[in-house]
């Protein structure tokens, strides 16, 4: 099974970024793990981070065919971006969507996620860096 893990703006800061929120727990770390569990569940584990819009929409066109499942924390876009939701819509296998915090105990911008609707998607947060790990686990349990 090959899995593709996004991670939007921002998120190359993680450990440092407003810990109180996100956790001290770096991207690297978080990679790192996935990549561990994916070699125990014998998964190909594709990580990318990037602060651009265009650059996660592309890498989902490019490893549309290769990747059997999509995880993926949006970050911000998740609140606006309408084409990274058709992105993941098109994409059309299973995906999660990962978030570090709970949106729903945060303001009311965070509160919506335009994902929300897309039959392929479901969603794991508030579970800081363990929501990623759940996410791979639920997918390569399926
Ligand atoms: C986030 C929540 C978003 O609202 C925020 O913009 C992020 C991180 C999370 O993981 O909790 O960058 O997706």
């Amino acid at each position: 099974m090959n899995i593709l893990v996004l991670h939007g703006p921002n998120l190359n800061l993680l450990g440092e970024r407003e810990p109180e929120i996100y956790g001290y727990t770096t991207l690297d770390q978080i990679n790192n793990e996935l990549n561990r569990r994916g070699a125990e569940y014998q998964a190909m584990i594709k990580t990318e981070q990037s602060n651009h819009e265009g650059v996660l929409i592309d890498m989902i066109h490019e490893h549309r065919k290769w990747a059997d499942a999509l995880i993926i924390n949006p970050g911000a876009f998740t609140h606006y971006s309408y084409a990274l939701r058709d992105a993941i819509g098109a994409f059309s296998k299973p995906a999660i969507e990962v978030h570090l915090s709970d949106l729903l105990k945060r303001e009311e911008f965070r509160k919506h996620s335009v994902l929300e609707g897309l039959t392929n998607v479901a969603r794991i947060m508030g579970k800081g860096a363990d929501g990623y790990y759940e996410a791979l686990d639920r997918l390569v349990k399926k």
